[in-house]
């Protein structure tokens, strides 16, 4: 550009500027809401959250009719393409998870070098994050490019975490067995056994559970980043970033480490009183949307008691009813779906640290299905923000500072 071209540039910027336009003109800013609660940020025909009524709906069909009846992998397939599969879909999207339930080799050498106390959700943010370099299609942002993406994705979370496992375990990573369901894969990759049937049932109705759930913060976060047109592995990084903290995916973490420091169904009543008299937040307890009860806690309150049996360990089923009755002693808060899940992933065997991965391999489904939502009718997410700060400070000199 030509000097005068740059200089008549910046004089219409000057200009624009600097006129004021009449006060009549300028819209009101919308008033600012703490924590963006109640605002309707997207329009979804994904799940619907619906907290009067308790209701979550996948694609229009209700989570009760699912948890009890549907394998994860028709969820999954549910979510991405918008329709239950028929026989024929079912079968070619089960034998594609299947083919890529393996981990390019550069993954497993990162695996081997992390510190061995490293969170498991930080592995997870960071496999996928490398799991980009080597997927053939990560700049097309094509519908059917994403899906398959999210195919390899939903696939390949679980080998991330067992193989991850494993290895800070002193194992080696054992291959995927093509003959197993995606729940029962992720039980025999993390073991090396062959899982027990209800184990298996009990993990797929979890996966099933917690696959979507409306404008979460993670997918809040990854829809925001699909929004700028990046591609689905950088939005599931940054849901994975999301997904990390205890009010959000941690949640189940935290709550099982409340029921180990209580260790007593006798303590609980004094747990509670204290923790109320402290102002505590009691993790697992709660919800933006679900002010009465939360309709997975149903499904997962069954599994925990069943395996809890199970396992000939009720303990720690016992002790979350007691938590639950006793909070309502001080004040109307009910569980949320990580409450329960806590003592039934904790029966399952599955190491507490790899909680919040697991909810992650399931929700990773409805992330991916939000970010191919976000591509097809987009704008980009860029809210305002209200300046509370001061005005007309001055820049000095840095030798004037004091
Ligand atoms: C999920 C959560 C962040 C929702 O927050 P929110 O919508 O801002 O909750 P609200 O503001 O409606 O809470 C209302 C009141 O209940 C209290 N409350 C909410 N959850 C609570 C909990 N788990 N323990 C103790 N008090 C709680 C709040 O402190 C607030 O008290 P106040 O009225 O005296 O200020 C919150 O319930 C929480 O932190 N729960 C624990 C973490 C958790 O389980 N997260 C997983 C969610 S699926």
């Amino acid at each position: 550009m030509s000097t005068t071209a740059v200089r008549a540039l910046n004089d219409k910027t000057d200009a624009a500027t600097t006129s004021v336009a009449p006060a009549t003109q300028v819209p009101p800013k919308p008033p600012f809401v703490k924590g963006l609660a109640g605002i309707v940020a997207v329009q979804t025909g994904i799940s619907s959250v619906d907290g009067p009524t308790s209701t979550l709906l996948y694609r229009g069909i209700n989570i009760h009719e699912l948890a009890d009846r549907a394998q994860y992998e028709e969820v999954a397939y549910l979510l991405l393409y918008g329709h239950l599969p028929n026989e024929k879909e079912l079968g070619d999207f089960r034998f594609r998870l299947i083919a890529n339930r393996w981990l390019p080799a550069p993954t497993y050498d990162l695996l081997r070098r992390l510190p061995h106390d490293t969170v498991p959700m930080e592995m997870l943010r960071t496999g996928v994050s490398l799991l980009s370099f080597y997927d053939p299609e990560i700049e097309d942002i094509s519908p059917e490019s994403t899906q398959r993406k999210a195919i390899r994705l939903i696939a390949q979370l679980p080998v991330l975490c067992a193989a991850y496992h494993r290895i800070r375990s002193g194992l080696e990573p054992i291959a995927a067995n093509p003959r197993l369901s995606h729940a029962a894969n992720t039980l025999y990759m993390l073991t090396g056994e062959e899982p027990d049937p209800d184990f298996v049932a009990a993990l797929n109705a979890y996966f099933v559970l917690l696959a979507d759930h409306g404008m979460n913060a993670s997918t809040f976060t990854a829809r925001v980043v699909a929004s700028t047109q990046a591609d689905l592995h950088s939005s599931i990084t940054a849901a994975l970033a999301a997904l990390k903290g205890p009010l959000h995916g941690g949640a189940n973490e935290a709550t099982m480490l409340t029921l180990l420091e209580i260790d007593n169904i006798d303590r609980v009543d004094s747990w509670v009183d204290e923790a109320f008299a402290h102002k505590r937040i009691i993790m697992g307890f709660g919800h933006r949307i679900y002010k009465n009860m939360d309709p997975r806690a149903r499904h997962l309150n069954f599994w925990a008691e069943r395996l809890g049996r199970k396992v000939n360990q009720p303990k720690y089923y016992e002790m979350s009813l007691k938590l639950a009755l006793s909070i309502l002693r001080h004040r109307e808060l009910y569980p949320n779906v990580d409450f329960y899940s806590a003592s039934m992933l904790y029966y399952l065997g599955i190491p507490i640290d790899l909680f919040t991965p697991m909810f992650a391999a399931s929700r990773v489904a409805g992330w991916s299905a939000h970010v191919i939502e976000q591509y097809k009718d987009n704008a980009l997410i860029r809210p305002q923000s209200e300046y509370i700060g001061p005005q007309e400070l001055h820049y000095t000199a840095l030798s004037e500072r004091s």
